[in-house]
């Protein structure tokens, strides 16, 4: 009864909470059955694609992939809940069944038309998400089903370092996760990806591309290897990195096809030495002629 008078209440600023608490508190509890029955009825079903209640921040729909209650969820997808209903974050179901790494919930909403790369406005992305959290079979379905690969995030990557842009393949370096990383590339993600925000670039100090990161970053040489081999560009801004960049390879199983990276990249720097006169030549450019 109490919940009655609060509905009418609450309609009258255009919400039903208590028909969206209930809806959820079956969601919750994972009851499918009692789901469906609601369902069939106009009270219910017209709140499906509400958010609701206090201090909740998503539908029905959030709720049940937030779970991973893939029964539920079937169900109110089968009674119109919406596939890319939006949460107060601007959120999409699928973004939480990423977040909270349920990969059936994931192939059931993709199945379901959901956008892949959730909602433009939230700040972050399917893709972003499942890259950091090292997620490769959740990462390849959204993939698979034409999410952008080199889906840009709105907000900066703070590494020990310094802060950089974060697309799927830094983090996918930076959490050390190489199958995604890998997976990213085979996708066509950029191996010279480079941050071209101009509101980010902003507040960087200075923008890296994936390979400076994964050297200044002390990446595996495998992460190296791979950007190498899907054709990275080796030119590197400073000697200090190209130095790194050829220790790292060196110290590689592959030393005969990586040497010649490694000269590639320190002919990079030569080249630039040449551009200046001899009088403001920098130092650098004195060891870089010694090594050869
Ligand atoms: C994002 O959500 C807003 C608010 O619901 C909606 O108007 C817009 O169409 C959505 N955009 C995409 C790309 O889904
Ligand atoms: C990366 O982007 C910045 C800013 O657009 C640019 O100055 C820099 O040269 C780029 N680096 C590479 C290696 O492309």
């Amino acid at each position: 009864e109490h919940c009655r008078v609060q509905a009418v209440e609450e309609r009258t600023n255009n919400e039903c909470s208590c028909e969206i608490s209930l809806l959820r508190q079956a969601v919750l509890q994972n009851n499918d059955q009692l789901l469906s029955e609601m369902l069939c009825q106009e009270i219910y079903k017209k709140v499906i694609n509400c958010r609701g209640g206090w201090g909740v921040a998503g539908t029905p729909l959030h709720a049940a992939v937030s779970k991973g209650h893939l029964s539920c969820l079937q169900v109110l997808l089968a009674h119109g809940a919406k596939v890319d209903c939006v949460d107060v974050k601007a959120q999409t179901p699928l973004f939480a069944a990423v977040r909270g790494k349920y990969l059936e919930c994931v192939l059931a909403l993709l199945r379901a038309g959901a956008n892949p790369n959730g909602n433009s406005t939230n700040n972050c992305s399917p893709v972003l998400t499942a890259a950091r959290e090292g997620d490769v079979e959740i990462l390849k379905e959204l993939l698979r089903h034409g999410a952008e690969v080199n889906s840009r995030s709105k907000v900066l990557l703070w590494t020990s370092s310094a802060r950089v842009s974060s697309g799927p393949l830094y983090l996918a370096a930076v959490y050390g996760h190489l199958e995604c990383f890998k997976l990213l590339l085979l996708y066509g993600a950029d191996p010279d990806y480079n941050c071209t925000d101009a509101r980010l670039l902003s507040s960087m100090k200075q923008p890296k591309t994936v390979l400076e990161m994964c050297l200044r970053h002390g990446c595996d040489v495998e992460f190296i290897q791979l950007l190498i081999d899907f054709g990275a560009n080796v030119y590197l801004p400073t000697l200090f990195l190209t130095l790194i960049f050829c220790v790292f390879l060196t110290s590689s199983g592959n030393p005969k096809t990586l040497m010649s990276q490694c000269r590639l990249a320190l002919m990079g720097i030569f080249t630039r030495c040449e551009d200046l006169s001899l009088s403001k030549a920098p130092p650098v450019c004195g060891h870089v002629l010694f090594l050869f």
